[in-house]
């Protein structure tokens, strides 16, 4: 029993040392009741073999789906796992000429010059490059209310910049026309997550172009493609085709979706050739990607059969849950992305904590007067293991 409890101290703080993290509240609970440490906030940096490891189920119930981070469980594609073993042997160079590589098949697709491209290990880096290079001198930064908050806040939060938060259309969209209205002098930049997180709509392409084309010329507008690559046809939808008219228009896109990537950490942007020059003193010049991940993109880059049938599992699951969420007499938005926005009839954090209890790790939110739950799309297994777990609490 000793022995159970220093374990527990152990772990509890090796957790919280190693930067677990932001998420105290979970662990704060683990003596009055198991639990999972990481999932209810989607900040989970262990995999779920660690966390089914013998020390951790001491603690932890065993996590049967880890639906919290908007994950691609199908993974990575065979060609991207080959390269990665093939880049090991001279993982002890830098890869300078694969990341050249890299950046040069990007503008070649998207029909850009090589200089108007910047590389980052995840899109993340390259949201917070935006945020500390848009909040200097104390600018602010207008997004959606709920939106993928990650530059807005660091804008607000670290860098002392103001955010100005615009709410949802009723239905759940961006509401361009409020966006444009909360535009400023004081205004330094746009932040714009098409489909959105976390609500998967996605804006009518036409009018976000006429408003990108319009507002681009009083603002810089940051689009955030995280989930672009989960619709129909991605090439029309994106933004990109703005940069290339010249407008003043950055588009960030990352591997960690549809290639699933997001332990390999890829990502890259697209701009205007002087906003990417003032852009790229913070985000490591673009260099900060691995030898194995670089190689691991280049190969997924094109691998258009793995990324298709990826998409076809994600789809065949995410009609699965909305069949069980149906069943069981719930509303939900329907989404563009890999994860499903619902109103849950409670507390949204008791929701996911209930969830978290029962091995399910989901999102809460709170916005528009409900209480809402995310829920990220699974392998079919987790799909049936969050229908098992929101049966008993629904
Ligand atoms: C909209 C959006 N943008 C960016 C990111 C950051 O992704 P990464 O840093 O893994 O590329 C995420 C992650 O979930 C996201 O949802």
């Amino acid at each position: 029993m000793a022995t159970n409890i220093n374990r527990r101290e152990w772990l509890k703080t090796s957790l919280l040392v190693t930067g677990a993290l932001a998420i105290p509240s979970a662990f704060q609970k683990v003596d009055a009741k198991p639990y999972l440490p990481l999932v209810s906030n989607g900040s989970n940096v262990l995999s779920d073999a660690e966390i089914e490891q013998s020390i951790l189920a001491e603690v932890a119930p065993v996590i049967k789906a880890r639906l919290s981070a908007n994950e691609n469980p199908f993974g990575p594609s065979k060609k991207a796992k080959k390269a990665i073993v093939e880049a090991i042997d001279n993982s002890y160079r830098y890869a300078f000429a694969n990341l050249q590589q890299f950046a040069d098949n990007i503008a070649t697709k998207e029909g850009v010059n090589r200089n108007q491209v910047i590389l980052g290990a995840g899109s993340g880096p390259l949201l917070l490059a935006a945020a500390i290079y848009f909040s200097k001198g104390g600018g602010s930064i207008v997004s959606a209310d709920p939106t993928y908050n990650s530059l807005p806040r660091d804008a607000e939060k670290s860098f002392t910049a103001k955010w100005v938060k615009v709410p949802l259309t009723a239905d759940y969209k961006h509401d361009l026309d409020a966006m444009e209205k909360a535009i400023d002098s004081n205004t330094s930049l746009v932040y714009l997550c098409n489909p959105n997180n976390p609500t998967g709509t996605i804006v009518d392409n036409n009018k976000l172009k006429a408003f990108c084309e319009r507002v681009s010329k009083r603002v810089p507008i940051f689009i955030d493609e995280a989930y672009i690559d989960y619709l129909p046809d991605p090439e029309a939808t994106t933004l990109i085709d703005c940069v290339k008219k010249g407008q003043n228009v950055i588009v960030a896109r990352t591997f960690s979706k549809l290639h699933g990537f997001a332990g390999l950490r890829v990502g890259y942007m697209i701009g205007q050739p002087d906003m990417i020059t003032k852009l790229e003193p913070y985000c490591s010049r673009g260099g900060s990607i691995s030898a194995t991940s670089v190689a691991a993109a280049i190969a997924s880059y094109n691998d258009k059969e793995h990324l298709q049938a990826a998409l076809i599992k994600t789809n065949k699951s995410k009609e699965y849950l909305y069949s069980v969420l149906k069943q069981q007499g719930y509303d939900y938005i329907p989404s563009w992305g890999n994860f499903v926005m619902f109103p849950v009839n409670m507390d949204a954090q008791r929701f996911a904590d209930e969830m978290a209890q029962r091995g399910v790790g989901v999102r809460s939110w709170k916005f528009a007067g409900k209480e809402w739950c995310r829920v990220s799309i699974g392998t079919m297994k987790e799909m049936k293991a969050f229908e098992e777990a929101f049966k008993q609490i629904s």
